[in-house]
């Protein structure tokens, strides 16, 4: 385990925010399955909060089972992100993260994510401006650079230190990288050891082996994964286990059909009626990889024009194709 100021964040694997997956239900399923000691939520615009707070309440909305939660923010407005900043403090999240790597155009575009790596100015502006306005422990998330020539990563962990940042996750790769290449774990390492305070690794932990090597290779106190849990959600679970010494649980494809299944249903029950159906279809692109005969049940559940019509076909899976393959 190990500690952002008193979160003790045990065991040390954080699920990672992936905006339109780790929603309220996705991290308590994720909770749930265990060996997950922090969850951080889907970023939230500031522009977006402090403009119209009941438009964002989807995206801040958590169950006191997630706890410990963080709740991240994005934007290039300091004074919004302090004022965003100190809404979700009032929230109840247990700790305030900065997004400062999202690589996407428009959030680049308006100054935020990803482009603060190339604005170490306005960075400082903003994290000062949200370590005032909180008392909650504040952290932030960075890629390591804007691109390969410009690869900031310990300049930056100096600056957020400063400014009175008490924890940072790194994902290794730059902007301009987006998701192409791999996470380059020398870098983790590198801030790893120039850091301070607590630092967690990222990027391309996709199996238990990888969670140990990256604990191995670059030292760090977490590690945080994302997309491997969004078609593996017991990856978190996997991981714990193999880090513990403990056998690796495996998942029974008729566990993972009833999950999918379980899970598919509380979207339907909870998502507003223009939504569903499309959520329904990615959720269950994401949780169905690796089912035998999953691209014809992928290319059934996407034709699908109706939830009725979206679960026939899931069901129809799992009664017979799912069956017949366990047995
Ligand atoms: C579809 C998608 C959405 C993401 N949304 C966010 C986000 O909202 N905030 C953030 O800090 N990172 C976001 N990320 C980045 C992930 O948190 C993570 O840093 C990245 O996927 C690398 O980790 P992984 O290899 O374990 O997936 C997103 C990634 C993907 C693929």
């Amino acid at each position: 385990m190990f500690k952002i100021r008193d979160v003790v964040i045990d065991p040390p694997i954080v699920l990672a925010p992936v905006a339109g997956h780790t929603d309220s239900l996705f991290r308590q399923a994720i909770k749930g399955l265990g060996g997950c000691g922090l969850v951080v939520s889907e970023l939230v615009s500031t522009e977006g909060m402090t403009r119209h707070p009941a438009a964002s309440s989807h995206l801040t909305h958590f169950q006191e089972i997630e706890r410990p939660i963080s709740i991240q923010i994005f934007g290039s407005d300091s004074a919004r992100m302090a004022d965003s900043a100190a809404m979700v403090e009032a929230m109840g999240a247990d700790i305030v993260d900065v997004n400062v790597g999202c690589p996407v155009k428009k959030v680049v575009k308006q100054g935020g994510g990803s482009n603060l790596l190339r604005d170490l100015p306005l960075l400082g502006r903003i994290l000062r401006a949200v370590r005032m306005a909180i008392k909650a422990p504040l952290s932030v998330k960075i890629r390591s650079g804007w691109d390969r020539n410009s690869i900031n990563a310990v300049e930056v962990l100096k600056l957020a230190e400063d400014c009175g940042v008490e924890g940072l996750a790194i994902h290794g790769r730059t902007r301009c990288d987006l998701f192409s290449g791999q996470s380059d774990w020398k870098i983790v390492a590198q801030v790893k050891e120039q850091a301070k305070i607590p630092i967690i690794g990222n990027g391309d932990v996709f199996a238990p082996a990888d969670a140990e090597r990256m604990f191995r290779e670059t030292g760090v106190d977490g590690i945080m994964i994302g997309r491997g849990v969004l078609s593996n959600p017991w990856l978190i679970r996997q991981c714990w286990d193999y880090l513990s010494g403990k056998a690796v649980k495996q998942v029974s494809l008729i566990e993972r059909a009833e999950f999918m299944m379980n899970f598919l249903e509380k979207v339907q029950s909870q998502s507003p009626p223009h939504i569903v159906l499309g959520k329904l279809k990615k959720i269950g692109g994401y949780l169905s990889k690796g089912f035998p005969g999953s691209t014809h049940l992928r290319a059934r559940m996407h034709a699908s024009r109706a939830t009725s019509e979206f679960f026939e076909v899931v069901r129809e899976y799992l009664a017979h194709d799912a069956q017949q393959s366990a047995d």
